[in-house]
């Protein structure tokens, strides 16, 4: 699956985009750093001091979570942001995707793989599951072993830098995430710059509540785990260069389909 998604690959370091494969991962050409393959994960990660892990990120990345987080916190924390299950935003998130994924898509965070599966499954083309979480991946790589998928490709790289040419993906699925970024803005300018012109973006994010105001400023301020205002956002978006479709909004989880503005 590497070798489909090589020739639209960009070094994160010098965004140089003359990579070739080594039997040790992945090497760039221009400022010869080698990215190594781990148990068929590729870290892009380069330079980790760069990253401001958060305490929220830090919990979650435990072996405990990891290991709960599909099957029990994921399902418990969305039916609390939302009052629905979350079996109904698959179904969402999955309805926006059919017929869009295009040759190539993204789960950018993709976690434990809890869309890319769905998502590599709906595709005849490629998907990649990038996140900057090796636990997380790991547990991604079990998954897709366990279910025989064999069209997704999981990388360890940020958000912010990620290891793709401009316009690579047709889609892009971005949930449970975007309120996690340090800096969201980045990633959506990210995002936008390897969506291609005509390709889609899907996020599910939080939404501040208006009330449990002090649960919610105990959250971002001591773990920060982020929330957005809901025109605050869509004037971020609009800001990074995205116009949105169709938005769904289930108590404080918000889920939306966007275009690049063109
Ligand atoms: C709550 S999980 C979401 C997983 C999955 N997408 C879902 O919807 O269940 C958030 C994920 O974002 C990842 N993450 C946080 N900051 C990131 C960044 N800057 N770049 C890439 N991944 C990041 C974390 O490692 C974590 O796996
Ligand atoms: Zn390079």
């Amino acid at each position: 699956m590497l070798s489909k998604i090589i020739p639209y690959m960009r070094c994160p370091k010098c965004t140089g985009t003359d990579l070739s494969r080594e039997p040790a991962g992945l090497s760039c050409k221009t400022c010869r750093t080698l990215y190594p393959m781990r148990s068929s994960i590729l870290d892009m990660m380069g330079n980790e001091k760069e990253e401001v892990i958060t305490p929220f990120q830090r919990i979650m990345q435990t072996p405990p979570i990891v290991a709960i987080y599909e099957k029990i916190w994921r399902r418990i924390g969305y039916y609390l942001a939302s009052s629905r299950s979350f079996s109904r935003e698959m179904q969402t998130v999955i309805e926006h995707a059919r017929g869009k994924h295009g040759e190539r898509a993204l789960d950018l965070a993709c976690g434990p793989g809890v869309f890319t599966r769905p998502l590599a499954r709906l595709s005849d083309g490629l998907v990649i599951g990038l996140d900057l979480s090796m636990p997380m991946l790991l547990r991604a790589r079990k998954c897709l072993q366990k279910e025989g998928i064999q069209n997704a490709q999981l990388i360890r790289a940020t958000a912010f830098h990620m290891p793709f040419a401009d316009s690579t993906f047709q889609y892009v699925n971005c949930c449970g995430a975007l309120h996690l970024f340090d800096r969201p803005e980045t990633a959506l300018v990210e995002i936008a710059r390897v969506l291609d012109s005509k390709g889609f973006l899907c996020v599910q994010t939080t939404i501040r509540p208006a009330r449990s105001a002090g649960i919610a400023y105990f959250l971002e301020r001591f773990i920060r785990f982020g929330f957005f205002n809901e025109e605050e956002l869509k004037k971020l978006l609009h800001q990074c260069g995205f116009k949105l479709i169709e938005s769904q909004r289930n108590r404080i989880s918000f889920t939306f389909l966007a275009k690049p503005v063109t």
